[in-house]
């Protein structure tokens, strides 16, 4: 049989597991409709809170590491953008009539709050009243938002992350996702505690904290909002790597629990690593605000490929298959050791080792 895209995680049925990610790309009901008709198999909302006049953004609030060979190329990406700051109530109305519009479309709404039990139950209550398929809780987004003890505030302490996804489970009648920051030592400890308060699954990896660069002529850290800035999130295919080892951290910690995984997405082969270390979906932020939403058609043909390459008929097949060859450095090393000398008879001397490493490294500065 031919590859199929479709998926069911949560109870949710997708055509496809490609979500774009809470951010510019689904900032309004006018671009997700435009998503949907261009075969994204869903949308996360940019992240709503109850009372919007609270978010005041500046420009500039983007900046971008350039490759050296091809400035076209973005490498990297950083950003000091703060949640949606269009109010509550439009969004609302919006959600409930994209639903009515595209009711096989999956909608899931980004919600961030106060610390505060009554708000974050509001939210959760008038949200899912507009019929979205899922809740993503963003206690991650890690600039800006600290400074009113929201989103990463909340996401780095397990204890608080804990109780928050508790307050939500008490009023969710729909999957709850927790969205996670990898600005923290132990991936693992805040999806764990999100889990056992009650959500269904697990978003990972928010933007990391960073500085973009500092401008040489002016002296002044990017980007530069009236001569002044702050550390913003890195996004972008430079994450990609870390992205990937925080799904499989959490993958490991966590067997079984869907994992929405993102970072540096921008190709079906990149998506297909995010679900061989245990995604259940992917989503994509910055590289459909830098290439465009049509890039979901070129993405589906190269997970398809994969797929058939592997003669595999469904996604839940490359879930966590490339899970169980993480192992400890010692155990490598004996497992190297064991290969050689099956292979030539007699375990390797420390002269061969040491040639080898070498060999490495020369190759590595030639470059
Ligand atoms: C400009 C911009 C705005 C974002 N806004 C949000 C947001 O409102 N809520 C949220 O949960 N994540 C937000 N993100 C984070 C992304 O959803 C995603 O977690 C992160 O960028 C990594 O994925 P990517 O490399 O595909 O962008 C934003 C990212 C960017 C670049």
């Amino acid at each position: 049989m031919a590859p199929s895209l479709k998926t069911v995680v949560n109870g949710i049925e997708l055509e496809n597991p490609f979500l774009l990610g809470s951010g510019p790309p689904g900032t309004n009901a006018k671009v997700i409709a435009k998503s949907f008709d261009l075969g994204w198999g869903g949308v996360v909302c940019k992240t709503i809170s109850l009372d919007s006049s609270k978010v005041i953004n500046t420009a500039p609030r983007y900046g971008k590491l350039k490759s050296r060979e091809d400035e076209k190329v973005v490498l990297g990406f950083e950003n000091i953008e703060l949640i949606s700051d269009r109010p509550f109530d439009t969004w609302v109305a919006e959600l409930r009539q994209l639903k009515k519009d595209y009711p096989k479309k999956v909608l899931i709404a980004s919600i961030m709050e106060e610390y505060r039990r009554e708000a974050w139950q509001e939210i959760v209550r008038r949200t899912q009243e507009t019929g979205v398929d899922a809740l993503e809780l963003n206690l991650s987004c890690p600039h800006g938002m600290p400074e009113r003890k929201m989103g990463q505030a909340m996401g780095e302490d397990p204890s608080i992350c804990q109780e928050v996804c508790g307050w939500v489970r008490e009023v969710a009648k729909i999957p709850v996702w927790a969205k996670m920051t990898p600005n923290v030592g132990d991936p693992t400890a805040s999806a764990k505690a999100a889990v056992k308060a009650g959500a269904d699954g697990i978003s990972a990896i928010n933007t990391i904290l960073c500085v973009i660069g500092v401008d040489l002529r002016t002296l002044r850290p990017m980007p530069t909002v009236e001569g002044h800035s702050v550390p913003g999130g890195y996004s972008g295919a430079a994450v990609r790597p870390i992205a990937l080892r925080h799904v499989m951290e959490i993958a490991r910690a966590l067997p079984g629990v869907p994992i929405s995984g993102m970072g540096g997405i921008e190709t079906g082969f990149d998506a297909a690593q995010f679900f061989l270390l245990g995604s259940h979906t992917v989503q994509v932020c910055t590289g459909a605000m830098l290439q465009g939403y049509e890039i979901i058609s070129k993405m589906k043909e190269e997970l398809l490929k994969v797929m058939a390459d592997h003669k595999m008929e469904a996604v839940k097949e490359l879930v966590g298959k490339s899970l169980p060859y993480f192992t400890t450095h010692a155990d490598l090393v004996e497992r190297q050791r064991a290969a050689k000398a099956a292979k030539v008879g007699t375990a390797r001397d420390n002269e061969t080792w040491k040639g080898e490493i070498k060999k490495e490294t020369d190759s590595l500065s030639t470059n």
